[in-house]
C-alpha cells in the first residue's frame, strides 16, 4: 500500500433510493408496485438503509409511504424534503433516523442542483435545530464547493452528501474532462468536508459505470443510489441489481486508490473509455 495513501474510513452504506417505485405506482394511480416491498427486498440484498424523497407535489412518495416506512421496515430511513415548515412537522412527527436537505423546484424532474446553503445559512440554521434536537440526522445535499461546505460545517449539519449528477451525466455524454474535473471535485470535497467534521456521502444518477470512483474515495461513508437501480430492476430483477451495486461498491473500495488516475482505473473510467 502507497504510503500517502489515506485508508478507507471503513464500510461504505448503500441507501437505497425507492422514489421510482412509487413513480410507476402512482403511473396507473393503484397500489403497486409498492415502494415499501422494495424496501423489504433491498434490505434482503445488502442495503444498509432506505432513501425516499417526499416531495412538496407527491409526485412519488406519498404520507402514507413515509407512515408505513418508519412502522414497517428495520433498516434506517433517511427522509429528503425541502426545507419547508410543511416538510418540518411530517419529520418532527416522525424522527426518521437522518434528514437530508434538498432544493426543490416543483417545475424540476429531479433535484437538479445542491442546495445553497452559503446564502440561505441563518433560515437554515434555524430550519435544521429542532430536527438534531429530536435526534435526526442532519444532512445536506450540496454541490462540491468549500463554501457550502463550510457553511453546512458552520450550522452544525452531521452530514454533507455531495452530488455526483454532474459527473455522472459528464460520463453518460462522454464528456471526458468534464467528468474527470467534476470526479476530482467530489474527491477533494469529500477531504475537505471530513476536515472540517462533517461525515461525507454521495447520490445522485450513480451507475454501474459511475460508481466505483466514487466509492473509491476514503473519506465517503454512504451512497444513495435509486434511478438506476429501479430501471435496471425492469431488466435483472431488484434484489440482484442492488446486489451487484454492493458488490462494485465493495470491490473499489477494497482496491481504493490514492489519486485521481487510479480512481479512473478502478472502475474502467478512462479517457479512451470514456
Ligand atoms: N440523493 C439525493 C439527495 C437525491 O435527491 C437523489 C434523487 O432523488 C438521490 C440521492 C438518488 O439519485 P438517483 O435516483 O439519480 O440515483
Amino acid at each position: 500500500m502507497n504510503e500517502t495513501r489515506p485508508a478507507a474510513r471503513g464500510p461504505l452504506r448503500l441507501g437505497v433510493n425507492i422514489d421510482h417505485v412509487a413513480t410507476v405506482r402512482n403511473a396507473r394511480g393503484c397500489g403497486y408496485p409498492d415502494p415499501v416491498r422494495a424496501a423489504h427486498l433491498a434490505e434482503s440484498a445488502g442495503a444498509d438503509g432506505i432513501t425516499a424523497h417526499l416531495r412538496e407535489d407527491r409526485r412519488h412518495i406519498t404520507d402514507h409511504d413515509i407512515d408505513r416506512l418508519m412502522c414497517e421496515i428495520s433498516l434506517p430511513l433517511n427522509l429528503e424534503m425541502a426545507a419547508t415548515e410543511e416538510m418540518l412537522a411530517i419529520a418532527l412527527r416522525h424522527r426518521p433516523h437522518a434528514v437530508c436537505i434538498v432544493p426543490e423546484k416543483r417545475e424540476e424532474r429531479t433535484t437538479e442542483g445542491g442546495l445553497d446553503v452559503a446564502s440561505d445559512e441563518n433560515r437554515l440554521a434555524q430550519f435544521i435545530a429542532p430536527l438534531a434536537d429530536a435526534g435526526c440526522r442532519i444532512s445536506l445535499f450540496v454541490g462540491a464547493e468549500h463554501r457550502q461546505l463550510e457553511s453546512a460545517a458552520r450550522i452544525g449539519a452531521a452530514v454533507v452528501e455531495l452530488h455526483a449528477g454532474g459527473y455522472c451525466d459528464a460520463h453518460a455524454e462522454r464528456r471526458i474532462l468534464d467528468r474527470d474535473r467534476e470526479l476530482k471535485a467530489i474527491c477533494d470535497m469529500a477531504a475537505f468536508g471530513e476536515s472540517l467534521g462533517l461525515e461525507m456521502h454521495a447520490g445522485h444518477g450513480l451507475t454501474f459505470d459511475t460508481v466505483k470512483p466514487v466509492a473509491a474515495i476514503p473519506q465517503m461513508m454512504e451512497l444513495n443510489i435509486g434511478h438506476f437501480l429501479i430501471g435496471e430492476a425492469i431488466f435483472s430483477g431488484l434484489e440482484s441489481v442492488i446486489r451487484r451495486m454492493r458488490e462494485l461498491m465493495d470491490d473499489a473500495r477494497s482496491s481504493a486508490a490514492d489519486g485521481q488516475a487510479d480512481l479512473a482505473m478502478a472502475s474502467g473510467l478512462t479517457a479512451a473509455s470514456g
